[in-house]
């Protein structure tokens, strides 16, 4: 399983990427609003710069002609760019004809196995189940991982599952179980997935410790 990081704060991938666990990133028209910077192209280069792996960056034209020139536009600005298309009828369009041209798609705004299926079958490199999403209106949104992972196992699909919308470390726990390819994860979760009370604990009595009989020998 590879780990992502779903933001577009600069520090917050610097320092994903120092703990070497990072591999990706995936940005959003509202992620990089709220780092107040408009100039999308700016924002992934570095990021694609930092990350050194896949980072999606989303369109936001709606109609099949305005989805392709940006896809096409933004495809051209990194070798790690990924470009992100939303799960709409002119979006898997849009997907299966800029797949055969070689761009790699994030499908995402997936909510059912079923569109998830057609995002595939249109060519996209990943697709996104906001499982999060679907938790909040009362739906299992982990299910919908996992139908994915077994409908693409059981046809040889090529498309990967990235679990997206991950709010807390017990989603990241089941995505890694199910089999989900990629989980995509906020900074908070992060730092979540590595922290315990019991290692602080742990650390600060052999830190305690180690004082007593070192200082000892000192004296
Ligand atoms: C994924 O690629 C999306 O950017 C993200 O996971 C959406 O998460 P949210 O539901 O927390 O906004």
């Amino acid at each position: 399983m590879r780990l992502w990081l779903d933001t577009a704060n600069i520090e917050e991938i610097r320092q994903g990427v120092r703990l070497g666990v990072i591999s990706g990133v995936t940005t959003n028209p509202s992620l990089v609003a709220k780092e107040g910077d408009g100039n999308l192209q700016r924002v992934v280069t570095e990021i694609c710069e930092l990350v050194g792996g896949p980072v999606s960056a989303e369109v936001v034209a709606t109609e099949v002609e305005g989805i392709l020139a940006e896809a096409r536009r933004i495809a051209r600005w990194h070798q790690h760019v990924v470009v992100k298309i939303p799960c709409t009828e002119a979006g898997v369009q849009a997907i299966s004809i800029l797949a055969k041209e070689g761009v790699r798609i994030n499908m995402t705004l997936t909510f059912s196995p079923n569109q998830g299926l057609l995002g595939a079958l249109a060519g996209a490199t990943y697709v996104s189940p906001f499982l999060g999403r679907l938790d909040d209106v009362g739906h299992d949104g982990m299910q919908v991982v996992a139908d994915l992972v077994e409908i693409y196992d059981k046809y040889h699909l090529p498309t990967q599952v990235v679990a997206a919308s991950v709010r807390h470390p017990l989603h990241m726990v089941a995505a890694a179980k199910i089999g989900a390819h990629i989980a995509t994860v906020p900074y908070k979760v992060l730092q979540q997935m590595l922290q315990h009370p019991l290692t602080d604990v742990g650390l600060a009595r052999f830190l305690k410790d180690w004082q007593q009989v070192a200082g000892a020998a000192v004296l």
